[in-house]
């Protein structure tokens, strides 16, 4: 029976509660990770875990669970889904406390692993996905570093609601200089003349692990990856365009405003298919490691 994860107790699903007064809730103040798991393994947990840290470090939380016990956890959880692929949240929050900005008087971390299927948004979308260019913009790193991979997603939201209204799958987000960053819960690719282009994340992205993986497989298949800026220009020229994320995995898209693209081409299945081999081969019943 699928069990989530509250505070060190795996607990049903009815009994993950939060208080009213917590800090996640009234002022999105915490921190979360998105983690697949295949074969009852999650993938990628140490980057994740990496990534939770380093998020919670910018914003002065203190994780009140270390690294192993949160694998450990992670585990439980993954253990007793009632589901052999899924998607687990990771979140932790500021905790609760007074009402008002300060985060002292605020107590100790709410820490939760909610697990579930998922479903992708790149489920259905066979010929490829339909994406619109948002008006609205991400927080410049100024304001918020898109490193940081905070409980504010309005933002993102935002954007993904735009793109909903107009009958699309998924929003593009562009920089205040209107550099492209980002999809509204993706990582962006384009292919143009056989070379694999992404924005680099001082553009505005977060530092997507699935987007460091798809580097990584680019360079083990010989194919040429830059990360430079993009504008929306290059993105209707392009040959092929696809996003990549925890949840959507990778997608190709179809159509960016109605400029029409070749999906799946053929720079993307190479792609897709060295990711496939990779997920098997990191999360095979006989690995080792349970994770990694
Ligand atoms: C805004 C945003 N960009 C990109 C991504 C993709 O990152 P990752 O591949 O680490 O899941 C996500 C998903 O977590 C996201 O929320």
């Amino acid at each position: 029976m699928t069990k989530c994860w509250v505070n060190g107790e795996l607990v049903d699903r009815a009994a993950a509660t939060v208080s009213l007064f917590d800090h996640g809730l009234l002022y999105g103040d915490g921190v979360f990770e998105g983690i697949r798991f295949y074969h009852r393994r999650a993938f990628r947990l140490a980057a994740h875990l990496r990534r939770l840290r380093d998020s919670a470090h910018a914003i002065h939380l203190d994780l009140p669970y270390d690294e192993a016990a949160l694998t450990r956890a992670v585990c439980e959880v993954i253990a007793a889904a009632d589901c052999e692929d899924g998607y687990l949240r990771l979140g932790i929050t500021r905790g609760v406390g007074p009402l008002g900005l300060d985060t002292e008087g605020c107590g100790q971390p709410t820490s939760f692993i909610l697990v579930g299927p998922l479903r992708r948004l790149a489920d259905g979308e066979a010929g490829g996905l339909r994406l619109v260019v948002a008006s609205t913009r991400r927080t410049p790193a100024d304001c918020l570093d898109p490193r940081i991979k905070s409980l504010n997603y309005l933002n993102n939201i935002l954007a993904r609601e735009e793109a909903r209204r107009a009958g699309a799958d998924e929003a593009i987000l562009l920089n205040l200089q209107g550099r492209v960053a980002e999809g509204a819960s993706d990582n962006l690719f384009i292919v143009r003349d056989g070379v694999l282009v992404t924005p680099p994340v001082s553009d505005g992205s977060l530092d997507g692990i699935t987007r460091a993986l798809v580097m990584e497989l680019a360079g083990e298949l010989g194919i040429p990856c830059r990360e430079r800026s993009l504008t929306v220009t290059e993105l209707y020229a392009a040959d092929e365009c696809f996003l990549t994320g925890t949840a959507i995995e990778m997608a190709a898209v179809a159509d960016i405003e109605g400029h029409r693209l070749l999906a799946p081409g053929p720079v993307f299945t190479r792609l897709q298919e060295a990711f496939r081999v990779h997920i098997a081969a990191e999360t095979q019943p006989s690995t080792q490691a349970r994770v990694s």
